[in-house]
């Protein structure tokens, strides 16, 4: 059997992140992986160059049932920490936009500094690696695994979402959560692109591919980013935050020319041409083939001339105050997060531990606490992973 101060259970950004803190205190750390590979997640994000954190994360930024469990992490290790040690490795890097901050390079660069810390302070990395049970001892814990045994004073639950299954994400951390009496809050795809009715997808199906600016709103939530039409639904950063607020049955409104009167400017083309058609006077603000579908779906036909002031409301609100109930959700499948978690009430927010099972430590996106898009996520694991590794 083997012995270690701590046993990690997940080698992903929050899990690697508690192992290095750990082991610089000079505890032995095993971290352990079912994956063939650590960080996979991390090799995947922001389309292969990692949106690493946010300039401006804040606990605003972060949905929970708790919103203020997340501060005292965020506020113990921030963004400026982390990129301190992206660029003590000579990471370079660049804010794309809304101060998200992407790896000039390849988000393995963000894999590869933290397998090297890991290496530099004596962590142990087992890959390939079940947890078969999880059982409580006098003085701390004893795993069985696919490839042995071990034991451990304090275990680290770093198994994150369910999102991506085909990835490798299991709900193994909330069935350790179950085992040890610790509650766990109602999980659901988050960031996620959402469906539409069948009738509505055939009316835009000709859309699949436009993108435009646009305002995302959910009750009194809204987001100002892109917005892209598919052949499932909507997507795009507009889409994916609002997904985070929306629930099954609510009404989401979009503007899609957020900042333009389009009556005011539907009635000065009237005036200077009345002669064009709705579609071609929309095309000037417009994707010529959102102009078009937005013309038909209002059938409205003939030319600027002939419509009245009313018509021309209607085509402003159906531009700028789209409300539609989404079907659903496309899942798991492609949520880039899972909301809900690890009932914060539950855990300390200066350590992570288990208040009710000591020794025991729940970190990253298995905990109830899920970020907005634009680095939030991966901020939110470093901060998390970094106070418990000051604790274990
Ligand atoms: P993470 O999921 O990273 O790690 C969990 C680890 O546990 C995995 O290695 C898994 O194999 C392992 N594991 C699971 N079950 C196990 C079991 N039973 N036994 C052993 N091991 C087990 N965020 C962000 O801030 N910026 C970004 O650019 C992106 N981009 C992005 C793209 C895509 C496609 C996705 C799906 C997600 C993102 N995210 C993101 C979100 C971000 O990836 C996520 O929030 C963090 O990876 C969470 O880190 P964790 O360490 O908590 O879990």
């Amino acid at each position: 059997m083997d012995q270690f101060d701590v046993v990690v259970i997940g080698a992903g950004a929050a899990g690697m992140m508690c192992a290095i803190e750990a082991g610089k205190r000079g505890r032995s750390v095993l971290i352990l992986d079912h994956a063939a590979a650590p960080g996979e997640k991390i090799r995947i994000s922001g389309g292969g160059r990692c949106n690493f954190t946010n300039l401006h994360a804040a606990p605003a930024n972060y949905i929970s049932g708790n919103p203020s469990f997340c501060i005292s992490a965020l506020r113990r290790y921030t963004q400026r920490d982390f990129i301190a040690l992206v660029e003590s490795y000579r990471i370079a890097y660049h804010e794309k936009t809304l101060g998200q901050l992407f790896c000039d390079g390849s988000s393995r660069q963000i894999v590869d500094l933290l397998l090297t810390e890991m290496k530099r302070h004596g962590v142990e990395l087992s890959l390939r690696t079940s947890v078969e049970q999880v059982e409580k001892t006098p003085d701390g814990f004893r795993l069985r695994l696919s490839n042995g045994e071990a034991q451990c004073r304090s275990l680290v639950i770093a198994t994150g979402g369910k999102s991506i299954p085909k990835m490798g994400a299991t709900g193994f951390g909330y069935d350790v959560a179950a085992q040890f009496g610790v509650s766990v809050t109602e999980t659901r795809p988050a960031l996620v692109p959402l469906t539409l009715e069948p009738n509505m997808l055939e009316r835009l199906k000709p859309l699949a591919g436009v993108a435009v600016d646009a305002v995302a709103a959910c009750g009194k939530t809204r987001f100002p980013e892109a917005m892209l039409f598919t052949h499932r639904g909507l997507s795009g950063p507009a889409i994916l935050q609002i997904s985070s607020y929306w629930r099954e049955g609510a009404e989401i409104t979009l503007t899609m020319l957020p900042g333009t009167d389009v009556f005011e400017a539907l009635r000065a083309a009237r005036a200077q041409n009345g002669r064009q058609a709705l579609h071609t006077a929309l095309s000037a603000l417009l994707p010529k083939r959102l102009a078009q579908v937005v013309a038909e779906t209002e059938n409205v036909t003939g030319n600027l001339a002939d419509l009245s002031d009313k018509t021309l409301r209607r085509i402003d609100e159906a531009i700028n105050q789209w409300r539609f109930k989404p079907a659903g959700s496309e899942g798991y499948r492609t949520a880039e997060v899972t909301l809900g978690g690890v009932d914060t009430r539950e855990l300390d927010s200066k350590t992570m531990e288990a208040k009710s099972v000591p020794g025991l430590f729940f970190i990253g996106e298995v905990v109830d606490v899920t970020g907005w898009l634009g680095g939030y996520n991966f901020q939110w694991a470093w901060s998390s992973g970094w106070s418990a590794g000051q604790a274990v």
